[in-house]
C-alpha cells in the first residue's frame, strides 16, 4: 500500500516523496538558493531535480538509472567511476545526496555499502564544491555515524543532524547539513 507522501506526490506531479524532504530541509536550514549551481548525486527517479528546476538552478545530477523527461545535466553513471570529474567543473554552489545502495536485508552489509556511499559524497564534494558551498548527505544512522560527522566537521564551518518529519518513522535514515565548506 502506498502512504499518504507518496499518494500526495504523484497528486501533485513529481516524481517521488522524496521532494518533501528537501522542501523540508531546506526551508529550515536554507542550504539551497535560487540560482545555485547544483549537483544531486543519486537522482533517479528525479524528485529533488524537480525541486531544485522549481528553485531555478542550474541542477546536473548522476545516478546509474537513467532519468528521462526532465531538462538538466545529466550523467548517467557509477558515482564511484572516476571519469565522472572530467563533466564536472569545481564550482558546485552545493551538492545533495541521496544516494542509496540496493538493499541486501543483511543490516551489517547494508550500512556499510550506504556510509561507504556517504565518504564518496564527501569526496566528490572536496574536489567540485566551491569554497563556503553547502553540502547535504542522506546517511542511515549506524554506529559509524559519529566517525563520519566528524570527517564532515574537518571540512565544514557548520554541521547539523536532521530527521525530517517525511521520513517513515522506522527508517533510519537522517539527513547531515554541512554548510560553508572550508578549502583546507
Ligand atoms: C532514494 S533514490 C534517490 C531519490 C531522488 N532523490 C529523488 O528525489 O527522486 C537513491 C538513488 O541512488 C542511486 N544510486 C545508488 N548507488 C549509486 C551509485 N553507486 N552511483 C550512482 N547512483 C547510485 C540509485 O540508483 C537510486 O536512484
Amino acid at each position: 500500500m502506498r502512504d499518504k507522501h507518496t499518494l500526495r506526490a504523484w497528486r501533485e506531479g513529481f516524481l517521488g516523496r522524496a521532494i518533501y524532504k528537501l522542501k523540508e530541509i531546506n526551508n529550515r536550514y536554507n542550504i539551497i538558493k535560487k540560482g545555485n549551481k547544483v549537483l544531486d548525486l543519486g537522482c533517479y527517479p528525479g524528485s529533488w531535480v524537480q525541486y531544485l528546476l522549481d528553485t531555478n538552478c542550474e541542477v546536473w545530477g548522476i545516478d546509474v538509472k537513467e532519468v528521462k523527461n526532465l531538462k538538466f545535466k545529466f550523467i548517467n553513471k557509477d558515482v564511484y567511476d572516476d571519469s565522472i570529474f572530467e563533466k564536472l567543473d569545481n564550482n558546485f554552489d552545493v551538492i545533495v545526496s541521496d544516494l542509496a545502495p540496493k538493499t541486501t536485508g543483511i543490516k551489517d552489509l547494508d550500512q556499510e555499502r550506504s556510509l561507504d556511499l556517504c565518504y564518496r559524497a564527501l569526496e566528490i564534494a572536496k574536489k567540485v564544491l566551491k569554497k563556503n558551498g553547502n553540502l547535504l548527505v542522506k546517511i542511515f544512522d549506524n554506529n559509524r555515524l559519529d566517525e563520519y560527522v566528524k570527517e564532515v566537521k574537518n571540512n565544514f564551518s557548520y554541521v547539523k543532524i536532521f530527521k525530517p518529519k517525511v521520513s517513515k518513522k522506522r527508517s533510519k535514515e537522517i539527513y547531515i547539513i554541512a554548510k560553508s565548506k572550508q578549502n583546507l
